[in-house]
C-alpha cells in the first residue's frame, strides 16, 4: 500500500544538512510520507557531485521532502527529480505570474531563473529490491542574497528579480503543496502528463544550441527528450540522437 503525502513539519535553526536529518528521522521511524525538514541554516550542506551547498543564515531555502515511493520501479527513479523540478517551477510561475516565462528547469536538476541558478535539488534514495522504498528531497532556493551577481556570476536570486525580501516557511508551503500534487500524479500512474510537462519547462527544449561533449569536441544541437535511465537526448545537425548523462555534456 502506498500512503498519500501528508503534512509533517520539523523546523530546525541549524542542522548540518536537512538530508541528512532526514535520513535519521526516517531511519529512526519518526517520519510520514510527504514530511518536510527545514532548517535555517545549514552548515555542511550538500549539493550534486559531491559539491558543498553553501548558503547563510535567512538567505535561502533550505529544506527536505521525504516520501515513500515504494510503488516506483527503481529504473523508474528519474520521475522523482522530474515530479519535483516540475513542481517547484510550476508553483513559482503560479505565484510569480508577472514572471512566469523566466522559470525554467535546466536538465537534470538545476531551476533557472532568467537563464541563471536559482536553486538545484538533490534526490538520495533508498531501493529495496526493484522497488524504490525511501526518497529524500533535498531542495536549496536563492531568496534573499544579493551578491550574487559579483560573487557567483551564474547564480540569481528571488530578491533579485522582485527587490524585495523572501520568507523561507511560505516558499516552502508553495512548494510542498505543488510537488505533493505531482507526487499523487505519479502514483496514479500518469507519467505521459509528468514527462511532457517537464519537456514543456525545459531549458533550450527544441532549440539549437552548441553544446559540449566529455570529449571536449562542440556541436549543434537540439534537445528532443529525456530516455528511461534520464539521460538527455540530443539530435545533432547529421539528424543523429545521442544520449549524454550527467558529467557526459556541458550546455
Ligand atoms: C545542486 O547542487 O544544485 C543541488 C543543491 C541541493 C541543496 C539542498 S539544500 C537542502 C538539502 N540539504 C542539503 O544538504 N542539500 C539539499
Amino acid at each position: 500500500m502506498s500512503r498519500s503525502p501528508d503534512p509533517h513539519w520539523w523546523h530546525y535553526q541549524t542542522l548540518t544538512s536537512t538530508n541528512d536529518q532526514a535520513k535519521l528521522l526516517a531511519a529512526g521511524d519518526w517520519l510520514k510520507n510527504g514530511s518536510v525538514i527545514i532548517a535555517d541554516e545549514q552548515t555542511h550542506g550538500r549539493g550534486q557531485q559531491n559539491t558543498a551547498w553553501l548558503s547563510k543564515a535567512g538567505e535561502s531555502l533550505t529544506c527536505s521532502f521525504v516520501y515513500f515511493p515504494n510503488f516506483l520501479k527503481a529504473s523508474d527513479q528519474f520521475y522523482l527529480n522530474m515530479i519535483v523540478t516540475l513542481g517547484i517551477v510550476e508553483a513559482l510561475k503560479a505565484h510569480f505570474k508577472s514572471y512566469g516565462d523566466s522559470f525554467a528547469i535546466k536538465w537534470p536538476n538545476d531551476i533557472l531563473l532568467k537563464e541563471k541558478k536559482l536553486g538545484g535539488i538533490l534526490i538520495e534514495n533508498l531501493l529495496e529490491g526493484a522497488y524504490l522504498q525511501q526518497a529524500v528531497v533535498g531542495i536549496g532556493i536563492n531568496l534573499n542574497q544579493t551578491l550574487m551577481g559579483k560573487e557567483l556570476p551564474g547564480a540569481i536570486s528571488l530578491r533579485q528579480l522582485t527587490g524585495r525580501h523572501h520568507n523561507p516557511l511560505s516558499l516552502v508551503e508553495i512548494l510542498k503543496d505543488a510537488i505533493d500534487n505531482q507526487y499523487t500524479m505519479l502514483r496514479d500512474g500518469n507519467k505521459s502528463k509528468i514527462y511532457n510537462g517537464y519537456l514543456n519547462n525545459l531549458y533550450l527544449f527544441h532549440r539549437w544550441h552548441q553544446f559540449k561533449a566529455a570529449n571536449g569536441k562542440t556541436f549543434q544541437g537540439c534537445i528532443s527528450g529525456i530516455n528511461n535511465y534520464g539521460n538527455l537526448l540530443i539530435v545533432d545537425k547529421a539528424n543523429q540522437t545521442r544520449a549524454f548523462g550527467l558529467k557526459e555534456i556541458q550546455f
